[in-house]
């Protein structure tokens, strides 16, 4: 699929503005703080409502205004689809979907598809286990709406579960406790299986890109770092018996110590730790390969790719990654935004380019 049509209405530095993308690569130039982010911000929160630079819905409001809206139209295998999400400085945002308002931002999943890079994403492979578990979730609920609600179930059983375990009449705790953990392990063993599947596929993909990046010169591997069984039910059992065996443990810490909350995903560059042992240029190749791997495993679920998103992706890759990565997305709209235009890197016939200073197109 590809983005034909974004328009911003005051978002960030952003008055108003229209771009019309190319199918193939799309390149966003510009200084630094000129709204290249904003763009591929954009971009992303109309693809899954999420965005990693946002942490209260009205920041995203140019300053000054109390409304803006961002609209994109994206044309797929089934058809053009549009999205498009209106922030209110007074009061909820307001999700419109193919002209029908949405009730849930879930409802925004499934409709537009985007994989985003940007230098955030590197705590992917740099920092803790909750980056990683929020790429995994982030990745999984594109493409399995199930996902996303038994992860959101999870998590509201297991905050009334810490909540339980900080209570003073521990009789009470040991009684309810059980209760609680069957219910848990339920949607626990869901969102487990659904992420060894992901996993699974991931890791040969990922390995692929990265190799191809590196020009053979690396690999890479992923795994979960608990070891769970195969099937569902042995999964619900296994975490039970956990839940069970750290009972004891988990009243005296006050919260859940094992569960799908708790799980890692070990990252390997050529069989060292890429966390602690990688360069820089290795962890940003890392991180790009498991996203290249996204795309892919996209493309085999739907059938068609996803937009790519790759933000300030280049900088501290050698030429001969930054060309290697060009060319392995080739075929794949791709959003790219950098400081400036190197045409050693990029094909200048086939690329459209955007210069765009203090929340302009200008060129
Ligand atoms: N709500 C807002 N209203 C107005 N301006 C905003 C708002 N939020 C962010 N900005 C501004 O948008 C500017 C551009 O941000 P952006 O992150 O897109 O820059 P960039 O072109 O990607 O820069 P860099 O090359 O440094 O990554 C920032 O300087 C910031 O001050
Ligand atoms: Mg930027």
């Amino acid at each position: 699929m590809f983005v034909k049509k974004l328009s911003l209405t005051n978002f960030r530095n952003y008055t108003r503005e229209n771009f019309e993308f190319s199918n193939g690569l799309n390149i966003i130039v510009g200084e630094n703080a000129q709204g290249k982010t904003n763009v591929a911000e954009a971009v992303f929160l109309l693809a899954t409502g999420y965005s990693p630079k946002v942490k209260r819905d009205k920041q995203v409001i140019r300053y000054g205004e109390n409304y803006c809206d961002i609209f994109a139209e994206a044309q797929t295998n089934f058809g053009t689809v549009t999205s498009k999400i209106e922030y209110f400085a007074d009061k909820n945002k307001k999700i419109t979907v193919n002209g029908q308002e949405a009730k849930k931002v879930s409802e925004l999943l499934g409709n537009l598809f985007a994989v985003f890079f940007n230098p955030g994403e590197l705590k992917l492979v740099q920092e803790s286990p909750e980056d990683r578990r929020r790429f995994l979730d982030i990745s999984i609920s594109q493409l399995n709406k199930q996902y996303f609600s038994a992860l959101n179930y999870y998590k509201k059983i297991l905050l009334q579960r810490n909540n339980l375990l900080k209570d003073s009449d521990r009789e009470m705790v040991y009684d309810t406790l059980p209760v609680w953990d069957e219910q848990l392990a339920l949607y626990a063993s869901e969102i487990v299986l659904a992420r060894k599947n992901y996993v699974e596929k991931l890791n040969p993909l990922a390995d692929d890109a990265h190799q191809y990046i590196t020009d053979n010169k690396e690999s890479l591997q992923v795994s979960l770092t608990t070891k769970y069984p195969d099937t569902k039910e042995e999964i619900c059992q296994f975490i039970k018996d956990n839940l069970l065996s750290n009972m004891e443990k988990d009243v005296v810490l006050g919260y859940t110590s094992f569960g799908p909350h708790r799980d890692d995903l070990k990252i390997t560059v050529s069989g060292e730790d890429v966390r602690n042992y990688g360069s820089q240029g290795q962890q940003r190749t890392a991180a790009i390969s498991l996203k290249l791997a996204e795309l892919q495993i996209y493309k085999q679920h739907f059938g068609e790719y996803p937009v790519l998103i790759l933000d300030d992706a280049m900088s501290e890759l050698d030429l001969n990654r930054q060309k290697r990565l060009l060319s392995s997305v080739k075929g794949i709209q791709t959003i790219v935004t950098c400081t400036h235009i190197d045409d050693k890197v990029f094909d200048l016939n086939n690329c459209k380019i955007f210069k765009i200073s203090g929340g302009k197109i200008v060129e």
